[in-house]
């Protein structure tokens, strides 16, 4: 079984960026811990990060045709903006699962409000780079529940 990890804008500098929010650990580090969760629970991971919004909406839209069972995405700022990210997702119809390593809703006004949630069986958010983890995990015991 396959799951497809998307990672949004500015999410490559993680490490150096804002640290005091999201942490010294870096995105491939985040992959690399992922891959070995991954491999635990007998799925294979395919990782994407994208600065454009475009590369996200045409990801998510393949993810049905190559086979993905199902979706762990970070949007990162397009959570707030993108009608575009949130209809992929309704279109792909694939369980996704939206991670935030902060907790949005402890921060500005505008970060609490998700338009990509709505199209996504559920959220993590707040606990720093274990965040994937959780989501992972819980996607795929929901996949697992699905298959049984
Ligand atoms: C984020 C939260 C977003 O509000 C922000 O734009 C990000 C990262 C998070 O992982 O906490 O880039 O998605």
């Amino acid at each position: 079984m396959k799951i497809l990890l998307v990672n949004g804008p500015n999410l490559q500098l993680l490490g150096s960026r804002e640290p005091e929010i999201y942490g010294r650990v870096t995105l491939p580090e985040i992959v690399c811990r992922l891959r070995r969760i991954a491999g635990e629970l007998g799925v294979e991971l395919v990782d994407r990060q994208s600065n454009h919004e475009g590369d996200l909406v045409d990801w998510i839209g393949a993810a049905p045709a190559e086979g993905f069972a199902g979706i762990v995405i970070n949007p990162a700022a397009y959570t707030h903006t993108s009608v575009a990210v949130r209809d992929a997702l309704a279109a792909a119809a694939l369980p996704a699962v939206e991670v935030h390593m902060s907790n949005i809703h402890d921060r500005e006004d505008f970060r609490s409000r998700s338009l990509t949630a709505p199209a996504c069986v559920g959220v993590f958010c707040g606990f720093g780079a274990a965040t994937y983890e959780w989501a992972l995990r819980a996607l795929a015991a929901r996949l697992e529940h699905n298959a049984g």
